[in-house]
């Protein structure tokens, strides 16, 4: 048969695309909503070292995000390659990414949500005399005031990309989400303070509860989770505390009474970073699986620390997903966390004598996320927690 063969569109050239066009196409990735910028422009205050950040809003975040920190700052000749694409301070080779202690190391933020948003970078570190703002649309770059760190503020988000804009929520919507990504931080980082204005007002703010010199870690996060998810949750929940083969799991699960009609209480995290993981969440939904019937959820917060070089976080650009190289060990230190946290108090109750802990276990009632980062301010609170676990024969070691 002699069929005309179907007419085919014409071919066109292949061309490298122009920068700007790269940038906006990762930023769909990147940037979703104002919370996207809200975390992203936060890990990278934690990652300077910060010890207070504050977060200004206007508009749920649509009209200005403006995030404030006292970290290390920006030196003016650094400013402009802040922004490039794949420019970063935090990682120099394939193998710094595989211990990677940072929450950002892709280069990729300030590039992605400057091309979608008019940015502008005002920063100065300890040693330079004044402060520089780089305006990122015009490139231009001019003395400023300020002290030491840095602030940066993006406005009219997706103003270039209405298509993007249009499926933004209202303000009270977008603001919960800003809001809820502070919190996520926030949840494990008890040694820095965090504030979040909303069109002037006041809106949240949780002043750090861990200080240098401190002694008591677990307090410390205890406070802050009262702090953040509502004094009810720590009366309401149980300290766990359970180390099986490299994976260690801290934090609080919520008591079987105190289960919610939504998920809205369960936070996971993995080596300190904030994540979703259907392995983590199967686990600990498992853990309460003969106490927690019908549609209920429990609530929790829990900190997974495992080997940087078990688990890979370069899997999403938002790094929100992770793949560990052993699910299995992690879904079962999990599970067996929270179910001896707990079976505790049920075992409290029926012996005067406290139970012996597991075998595996490291047998403290201690809560002690991770706060990966390099930053000195982070040294001095790791430093407490691991005095805390040496006092009972456990290693530094133990906890990273
Ligand atoms: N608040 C800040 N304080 C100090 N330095 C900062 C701050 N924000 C950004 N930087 C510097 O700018 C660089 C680029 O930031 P950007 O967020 O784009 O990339 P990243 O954090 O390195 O990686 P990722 O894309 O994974 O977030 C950082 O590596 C860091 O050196
Ligand atoms: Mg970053």
């Amino acid at each position: 048969m002699n069929e005309a063969p179907p007419s085919l569109p014409p071919r066109r050239p292949i061309r490298d695309l122009p920068d700007e066009l790269i940038s906006q196409i990762a930023a769909g990735e990147v940037v979703e909503r104002p919370a996207s910028v809200v975390r992203e422009l936060v890990d990278n205050a934690l990652d300077s070292g910060a010890t207070q950040i504050t977060v200004r809003l206007l508009a749920g975040g649509v009209r200005l995000i403006a995030v404030e920190d006292d970290g290390c700052g920006i030196p003016q000749e650094e400013l402009p390659i802040a922004l490039r694409r794949h420019a970063t301070s935090k990682i120099t080779s394939l193998s710094d990414l595989e211990t990677v202690a940072t929450m950002g190391f892709r280069g990729e933020a300030l590039a992605a949500i400057g091309s979608v948003s008019e940015m502008a970078l005002l920063s100065r570190p300890a040693h330079q005399p004044g402060a520089f703002l780089l305006d990122a649309r015009s490139g231009e770059l001019r003395p400023a005031a300020r002290g030491t760190g840095t602030t940066v503020e993006v406005k009219e988000l997706f103003f270039s990309t209405p298509a993007r804009r249009k499926f933004l929520k209202t303000d009270a919507t977008e603001l919960a989400h800003c809001i809820e990504s502070v919190r996520r931080h926030a949840l494990a980082r008890p040694d820095v303070g965090f504030a979040i204005w909303h069109e002037g007002k006041l809106v949240e703010q949780w002043r750090a509860t861990f200080t240098p010199g401190d002694a008591n870690v677990q307090d410390a996060l205890a406070r802050r989770l009262a702090d953040v998810l509502g004094e009810d949750f720590v009366a309401q929940s149980v300290a766990v505390q359970h180390r099986v083969g490299p994976v260690t799991v801290t934090g609080r699960a919520g008591l079987p009474d105190a289960a919610r009609s939504r998920a809205d209480h369960q936070y996971c995290y993995v080596n300190g970073r904030f994540v979703r993981d259907k392995v983590l969440t199967h686990a600990a939904r498992s853990a309460y699986e003969d106490v927690l019937h019908g549609h209920k959820q429990p609530a929790y917060a829990l900190y997974v620390e495992i080997d940087p070089a078990r688990v890979d976080v370069n899997v999403h650009p938002t790094k929100i997903e992770v793949r560990f190289r052993d699910s299995r060990e992690v879904h079962q230190a999990v599970r067996h966390a929270v179910e001896n946290a707990l079976a505790a108090p049920r075992a409290a109750a029926l012996s005067a004598a406290p139970a012996e802990p597991a075998a595996a276990a490291v047998g403290v009632q201690a809560s002690q996320p991770n706060l990966g980062s390099k930053q000195p301010q982070v040294q001095a609170w790791q430093a407490q927690a691991a005095i805390k676990f040496e006092e009972r024969g456990h290693h530094v070691a133990d906890l990273q």
